[in-house]
């Protein structure tokens, strides 16, 4: 297994998103005219508390998870690339001499490394990137070093391993995001360009943050604030189970006052939440406005909330789908498709990883 963030070397390969509510994967192939080709998707729910800010709690039963979404997918491909939470990695950016030799950069980034990661290195995974000369200082280049956990690695490892896959590739889920963004750009009024975009993921746990300038990442944040808190309404209301919410949620069936005194306040904080992510960023940022809002994760699915953020911030809204420009595998339905892409981000961006 190589633990590499920013490798270019593309076998083909799963993406599997290991997340709060479920185990989601997505397989791409290259398609017509240099566009990528969606060969399938799936997911498989994983149990409570399996799962908890990220870390593997319940190996077995996240391992259970990858197996099912692995036959669920119906693939032969077993190698994987995998994705540690951000609240995982440590990253830097660093200025180091433009002549430098790619040996002695390696040498340099341990000692980098070492003042600012509170671990000994003998516990980490360490990677970095040259992002290019620096905009400050001709003579030297942008690295950026990137640090994890081995614990945290490892743990997600098995869960692949254990269900009989390989992983190949071990990135970060906020880049496979930007990732995936690339591919929703398109959606936007001249494809997001020189425009700043906030991506808003709603997952189960956590809304996560990323907001995109010109097509490069300049702010990510999590809040605390998930999808998760629909269920567990919906749960205290009407007495129901966790899974029997789940349900409920997606499929209807819910006495008539749901709508109005459960879903809509939801809504209603949702939007509320959104609009302080905003907030925040324009007053801690050089940032003053933020041109689109692209909402993604499972919460992206509540019908019109799009209307409902759009309404709260003024910012023009849409909802994710990084799969519309593409061709589809001969069992999935287009309409299907939208529902489900907006959770599908984080699998998407590691999925493209395995393409050229
Ligand atoms: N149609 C729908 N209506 C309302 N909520 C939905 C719908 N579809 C999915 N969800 C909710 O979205 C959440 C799952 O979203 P997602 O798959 O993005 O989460 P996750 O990636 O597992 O979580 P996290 O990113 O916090 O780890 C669940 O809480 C689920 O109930
Ligand atoms: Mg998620």
């Amino acid at each position: 297994m190589k633990f590499d963030f920013f490798s270019e070397s593309t076998p083909p390969v799963i993406g599997v998103d290991i997340s709060t509510s479920a185990v989601k994967m997505v397989e791409l192939s290259s398609g017509a005219n240099g566009a990528y080709h969606l060969s399938g998707y799936s997911v498989a729910s994983v149990a409570k508390e399996a799962i908890v800010d990220g870390n593997i709690v319940g190996l077995e039963q996240v391992s259970d998870a990858v197996k099912l979404a692995w036959k669920l997918l119906g693939s032969k491909e077993k190698r994987t690339a995998l994705a540690l939470p951000s609240s995982a990695v440590i990253t830097k950016k660093v200025l180091m001499p433009a002549d430098m030799r790619e040996e002695d950069m390696e040498v340099q980034v341990e000692a980098e490394a070492n003042q600012y990661i509170p671990f000994p290195l003998e516990e980490v995974n360490i990677d970095f990137q040259e992002l290019g000369i620096s905009a400050s200082s001709p003579d030297e280049v942008d690295v950026l070093i990137a640090a994890a956990r081995k614990e945290k690695i490892e743990d997600r490892v098995a869960a692949a391993e254990d269900a009989g896959l390989k992983v190949t590739i071990m990135d970060v889920d906020t880049y496979a995001t930007e990732a995936a963004y690339h591919l929703v750009a398109s959606q936007l009024p001249n494809s997001g360009k020189e425009q700043t975009v906030m991506i808003v993921d709603m997952g189960a746990a956590m809304m996560h943050i990323n907001v995109m300038h010109d097509g490069d990442s300049v702010y990510v944040r999590e809040q605390a604030f998930g999808s998760g808190q629909l269920t567990q309404e919906i749960q205290r209301r009407f007495g129901l189970s966790a899974e029997e919410a789940e349900v409920a949620k997606r499929k209807g069936g819910l006495p008539d006052s749901y709508e109005a005194e459960v879903l809509q306040p939801f809504v209603q904080s949702l939007s509320t939440e959104v609009a302080r992510a905003l907030q925040f960023f324009t007053s801690s940022t050089q940032y003053n406005r933020v041109d689109h809002i692209v909402l993604a994760g499972g919460g992206a699915a509540i019908p019109a909330i799009d209307v409902a953020v759009q309404d709260r911030t003024q910012v023009n809204t849409v909802v994710a789908n990084p799969f519309h420009a593409m061709s589809l595998g001969s069992k999935i339905k287009q309409q299907q498709v939208a529902l489900d892409a907006p959770a599908l981000m984080v699998a998407c961006g590691l999925a493209m990883r395995g393409v050229d």
